[in-house]
């Protein structure tokens, strides 16, 4: 058989341990032969592949952040306009199936896909961790590693200082990487995009600070945070080509709004493309690799229109369906166990 895969939307750590383990799975396992698309979708559209071979190469990307293979986005009309290409090219290419590693966005994209016969098997990733139908994506420890690291940076000077230190950490539509960030590096608040929060809250909140004598403090920021109606101005973001949210620097406005309202001395920090570059975490690495191996099987077995899915301590496949659609949220009440140490 032979099997393609490619690696769509935006980059996160892990991508080229999933392309190894494909590679050296369906090698030793099977006999087959993978093909890679480059850049994503677009890749496949305009015929841009290469073979990968279980060698040398293959081999060491293990630990290499990005994507060897290239990615890139491609608004859903002309995706779906472009079927009959991306079943010429394959057949062309004479690839049986093919792993699509991707966001929501690429699953969707492979559910489609595998629903107008094309053999497709997901591969869910993304820093942010908001994919449904997994307990967590490849990406996302490491994007919680950075953030944390950068929360306890920001601890040491905030305090030599006394200053509040705003941080914005990636989310567009889910506080994942906030949530986990802001409490491993003990932020004294953190805001996510599930739950509009109210800027007198969080000043209330550092001026305690104050009083109480510890003169500094953090709050992290989701970048896709909203304040509550009515609580304070801010103007929303628009959508970029694609389709997808873009946003105006949330971390910059409340950090401006707290000097305001208490004229502390503020500084915000935008950690931004930092969390998504870079060599991936031990963890990251062991799940990325796993989806893989269980992506190439699938494939090989001709599970097409399923998604590899991590739940508990089993890599199980589930139907594309239940991983798009609906993104995972933060649940309130992992937000309220994170409330309960504020300030
Ligand atoms: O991968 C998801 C994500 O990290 C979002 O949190 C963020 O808003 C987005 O990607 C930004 O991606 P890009 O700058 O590549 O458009």
């Amino acid at each position: 058989m032979r099997l393609a895969v490619l690696t769509s939307g935006g980059d996160c750590p892990g991508l080229n341990a999933v392309i190894r383990a494909v590679v050296r799975t369906a090698s030793n396992e099977f006999g087959d032969t993978v093909v890679g698309y480059e850049d994503g979708w677009v890749g496949l559209m305009e015929d841009r592949r290469r073979d990968l071979y279980d060698d040398a190469e293959i081999d060491r990307i293990l630990l290499r952040g990005g994507t060897i293979l290239g990615t890139g986005r491609l608004h859903p009309d002309k995706f779906k306009a472009g079927l009959d290409t991306i079943k010429a090219n394959m057949a062309d290419a004479e690839v049986d199936a093919l792993i699509a590693i991707g966001g929501e966005g690429t699953l969707k994209g492979a559910k489609w896909l595998s629903d107008n016969g094309i053999p497709v098997v997901g591969v869910p990733k993304t820093i942010d961790n908001d994919v449904n139908a997994t307990d967590y994506t490849f990406g996302f420890d490491t994007a919680v590693s950075v953030a944390t690291d950068a929360i306890d940076r920001l601890h040491t000077t905030a305090e030599s200082h006394d200053r509040i230190l705003i941080v914005e950490v990636m989310g567009r539509h889910v506080g994942w990487i906030a949530l986990h960030a802001g409490m491993a590096g003990g932020a004294h608040y953190t805001v996510i995009p599930e739950v509009p929060f109210d800027i007198a809250d969080i000043t209330k909140a550092m001026e305690r600070r104050f009083q109480m004598g510890e003169k500094y403090g953090i709050v992290c920021v989701a970048e896709g945070a909203l304040p509550k109606e009515g609580t304070m101005d801010f103007e929303e973001g628009g959508v970029d080509q694609f389709g997808h949210q873009t946003f105006n620097g949330i971390g910059q406005v409340i950090g401006d709004e707290i000097k305001k309202r208490t004229g502390y001395d503020v500084r915000t920090t935008v950690l931004g493309h930092i969390q998504r570059g870079g060599t991936p975490t031990a963890y990251d690495r062991v799940l990325a690799t796993r989806y893989g191996t269980h992506a190439a099987r699938a494939a090989h077995n001709g599970q097409s229109g399923m998604c590899v899915a991590l739940h508990g301590e089993n890599i199980d496949l589930v139907p594309l369906e239940d991983a798009v659609g609906k993104l995972k949220v933060v649940p309130a009440k992992r937000y309220a166990n994170a409330q309960a140490l504020f300030g």
